[in-house]
């Protein structure tokens, strides 16, 4: 099936695809990768929709503390309000929409950089020079759009959707999986932005299996990782799916700290491997947490928020901890640099016209269950 192909005929492709058992399911249509037109769908009927995750409260603990997001086109900032609330704005002046702010960090007020409108942390205007003079220009009226910004277990989602359930709804079923953790007090080591030349179903799908780990990540975390300790969820969930897996006791990270006391017997070595859908990945382990949140950028690029958190006992024994949760973040990005050399493979070998896919290993039962998903959203109205 080409990239050109008609979207219903994709549509029944994939519906086809994610109906199979897992013992006879193939991977997706390349197609449904590298169509333009599908991708549009996917905006429209995916991003346009869903709760989004745009990085972790921590990052913002203070009143003024900020940091940008965006969904799709929309740039965006969350912003920790006088309340102590976060709250998320629209980050495009009212005046001739310039982009308010940048990366991160704390204001009292938020000044238009180009004719220094100012609004204040709860999204109003509360100054403009030399409008005064401008008949009926009324500032009270006028605010930035705010957008739904939801706090759950530490995780800070946006969504561009007004009627869409709450996540703490979405993500009842998840919580009895993350018992024991302390997520919600992982404290944020990095965060950073980044683009990759796949698809970005080409990452969310390798970030779900861990049959490569030993193959793909050998330099790394491949040898830590008995694969066949790999566990699934005993259902299918709507929202979410997961699977756990162990590290032996040799792995750089992934182990309980001895001061953590929740933890025990296997789960001290036990992480727990979710996929909000659509695109907000994490590996919650015992010790750390490493996620990353995905935007197409067109069928071929996807953008990436990516980031590491430890828990607050390892963050807490560590006296110079900046140098530890600088050696963890290297060897994180080393592991993404790994993944990143197959996952563009991948997008690559998609866009010949030789490439069909092939089945499914049991291992890669989240990649068929998100084929699932996929297809649940593209069906609904
Ligand atoms: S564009 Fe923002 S003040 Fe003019
Ligand atoms: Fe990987």
């Amino acid at each position: 099936m080409p990239a050109t192909a008609a979207v219903p005929a994709l549509a029944a492709a994939l519906q086809k695809a994610a109906a199979a058992p897992i013992d006879k399911a193939f991977a997706m249509p390349p197609a449904l990768y590298t169509s333009a037109a599908w991708l549009r769908l996917e905006q429209a009927k995916i991003f346009a929709k869903e709760w989004l995750c745009a990085g972790r409260a921590d990052a913002a603990p203070r009143r003024g503390d900020y940091f940008v997001f965006s969904i799709a086109d929309h740039p965006i900032f969350v912003i920790r309000d006088d309340d102590g609330e976060l709250r998320a704005f629209s980050n495009v002046c009212l005046h001739r929409m310039t982009r308010l702010l940048g990366g991160t960090g704390n204001c009292k007020t938020i000044v238009c950089p180009y004719h220094a409108w100012t609004y204040d942390r709860q999204g109003r205007l509360i100054a403009a020079p030399y409008m005064k003079e401008r008949p009926k220009f009324d500032m009270a009226t006028m605010r930035l759009p705010e957008i739904r910004c939801e706090t759950w277990q530490g995780w800070v989602y946006l969504t561009l959707n007004n009627k869409q359930q709450s996540v703490a709804a979405r993500m009842r079923e998840l919580t009895p999986y993350l018992e024991g953790y302390n997520m919600a007090h992982y404290r944020q080591i990095a965060c950073e932005d980044d683009v990759w030349d796949a698809n970005w179903k080409c990452l969310t799908e390798n970030f779900m299996e861990g049959y490569h780990l030993p193959v793909a990540h050998r330099k790394t975390l491949g040898g830590h990782f008995p694969v066949r300790e790999t566990r699934f969820a005993a259902k299918t969930h709507k929202h979410f799916t997961l699977q756990t897996f162990t590290k032996k006791a040799s792995a750089f990270v992934g182990t309980a700290h001895p001061a953590n006391a929740t933890l025990q017997g296997e789960q001290r070595r036990t992480s727990v491997l979710v996929t909000v859908y659509p695109s907000h990945m994490y590996s919650l382990a015992p010790d750390h947490l490493w996620y990353l949140s995905l935007q197409p950028k067109g069928t071929g690029k996807v953008s990436i928020r990516f980031g590491a958190a430890l828990a607050p006992e390892v963050a807490d024994a560590h006296s110079n901890l900046d140098a530890f949760a600088a050696g963890v973040v290297k060897f994180l990005c080393a592991v993404n640099a790994e993944d990143r050399a197959v996952v563009e493979s991948v997008y690559e070998g998609m866009n010949s016209g030789l490439a069909k896919p092939g089945p499914l290993c049991w291992l890669e039962r989240e990649g068929h269950e998100f084929a699932g998903y996929l297809a649940r959203a593209i069906k609904a109205r």
